[in-house]
């Protein structure tokens, strides 16, 4: 590719595909492996409302927000960051916001390919026929991967390829191609999937336990845990959404199309919950298994179910494709900023970061077995990375953009860029001047213990 090609930014081939890829990077293990195990410990009900509401105040708008700025900016987060506060007026410190997303999806990507790699793992065994008695084998199963470094190691470095594959291609026919492919699947899939929860799952437990309202179980811990995860389901504050935002074109709505993107986003995680519900009901296990959830309880009701193995294949696929075209959006972001602002070949650029990116998750790896006694604040390699990603820099950054666009850029700027008016302009921008910043500072707080510490939430 020659100099002047690299400055021509590609765009997607249409808002649909842009709906598409954002779907595709929104919807992911956060809505399979961790939405039904989150809703299964926290209430139920109470947390999915909790969430729903949220997905609409707080994490709507800041999707508009995110794919307004890299749209404006027409650049890698950091760019894209930069100008808009140039073209404003304001000070440049602002680029640093994008690196807190960049870096934070680089981290986050570490130990996603990792659990990924779990999923590999688990198709390659259903494919080859994994039969599980009862629930101690099950938990069985899940114990002896985490012991073996070397198998989980295996399963990420095949994962992450796929993802640095697709990525080094490049934004057209790599990001969009691959999401073309895997999204109409996923959709097939779980409308399978779910079909079949209807008919030898038991739906009416699985639609009880999701929607009956129970206000009494909302708490505190409840809310706080909800808008955590309302903000990782919707890939919000890493920097995603704002790269995937800078290839869309001018003439698409970005109101109209982030609503598309909630609420497809929404459907899925309610679907998969539902699947997974009504199976997990059906054959008695327990929805508060926590993490192994769906790598425990639903291997175990595969295998106890007529064609089980085809059904197991079927749902890790779904799985591995809402991992894959999330963990693409994940490497994105500073691929973008290495083939700009360094003019490395998007290849080598990606192939790179993937390796760095490699190297972290094999530490990952260890520190479920051969490492799980280093700890830093008696967290492992894994957990501490996942504390420091969606317990300080998702929020950390959500904040500062819902500042930037409330507070920072000029209001003519926003008006431009959004081409939205009357009261739905004035709700989402008291939204992001008030509500938000206000919702995202409690969650802070609750994350790093200062709510107990102040005695709200002992
Ligand atoms: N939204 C993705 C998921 O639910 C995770 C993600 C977070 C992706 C942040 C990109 C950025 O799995």
């Amino acid at each position: 590719m020659s100099q002047t090609a690299n400055f021509q930014r590609s765009t997607w081939s249409s808002r649909w595909a842009f709906i598409l890829v954002t779907i595709g990077s929104a919807v992911g293990l956060g809505n399979i492996w961790k939405f039904p195990y989150m809703a299964g410990s926290q209430g139920g009900s109470a947390f999915v409302l909790v969430y729903l509401v949220c997905v609409l105040l707080i994490g709507l708008p800041l999707l508009m927000a995110e794919i307004m700025i890299g749209r404006r900016g027409r650049g890698n987060p950091v760019s894209a960051m930069l100008k808009v506060a140039e073209e404003g007026g304001r000070c440049s410190g602002w680029g640093l916001v994008g690196w807190v997303g960049i870096v934070g999806a680089l981290l986050i990507l570490s130990f996603y390919s990792v659990v990924a790699g779990w999923i590999v793992d688990y198709l390659f065994k259903a494919l080859s026929g994994l039969r599980l008695e009862n629930a101690e084998a099950a938990a069985n199963r899940f114990k002896a991967l985490l012991a073996d470094p070397l198998q989980m190691m295996l399963c990420h470095t095949l994962f992450l390829a796929l993802t640095v594959g697709v990525v080094a291609r490049g934004v057209i026919a790599g990001i969009e191609v691959a999401n073309r492919i895997m999204m109409p699947g996923l959709f097939l899939i779980l409308a399978l999937l779910t079909v079949w929860g209807g008919i030898a799952g038991d739906m009416p437990a699985a639609w009880d336990f999701m929607f009956a309202f129970k206000p009494e179980a909302i708490t505190p811990a409840v809310i706080l845990a909800a808008v955590g995860h309302a903000f990782f389901s919707l890939s919000l504050g890493m920097g995603a959404i704002m790269a995937y935002g800078s290839y869309l074109d001018r003439q698409s709505s970005i109101a109209g199309t982030s609503l598309w993107v909630a609420l497809a986003g929404t459907l899925v995680g309610v679907l998969a919950g539902l699947a997974i519900f009504s199976l997990t009901f059906a054959y008695g296990l327990e929805p508060a298994a926590g993490p192994g959830l769906i790598l425990q309880a639903l291997p175990l009701a595969f295998s106890h179910m007529p064609g089980g193995q085809w059904f197991g294949v079927f749902f890790f696929l779904l799985v591995l494709f809402a991992a894959w075209t999330s963990a693409i959006s994940l490497l994105e972001p500073f691929v973008a900023w290495l083939t700009e602002r360094m003019r490395l070949r998007r290849p080598v650029a990606a192939w790179g970061t993937g390796l760095a990116v490699w190297w972290l998750g094999i530490g990952v790896c260890l520190s479920f077995n051969r490492w799980s006694g280093h700890t830093l604040f008696g967290l492992n390699l894994f957990e501490l990375l996942d504390f420091m990603t969606s317990r300080i820099m998702m929020p950390l950054s959500g904040l500062a953009i819902a500042i930037f666009v409330g507070w920072i850029m000029t209001r003519a700027q926003v008006l431009d860029e959004m081409q939205l008016s009357g009261l739905p302009f004035k709700a989402w921008y008291l939204v992001l001047r008030y509500l938000a910043p206000l919702g995202i500072l409690l969650v802070f707080a609750h994350a790093l213990g200062w709510l107990a510490w102040l005695g709200w939430l002992a």
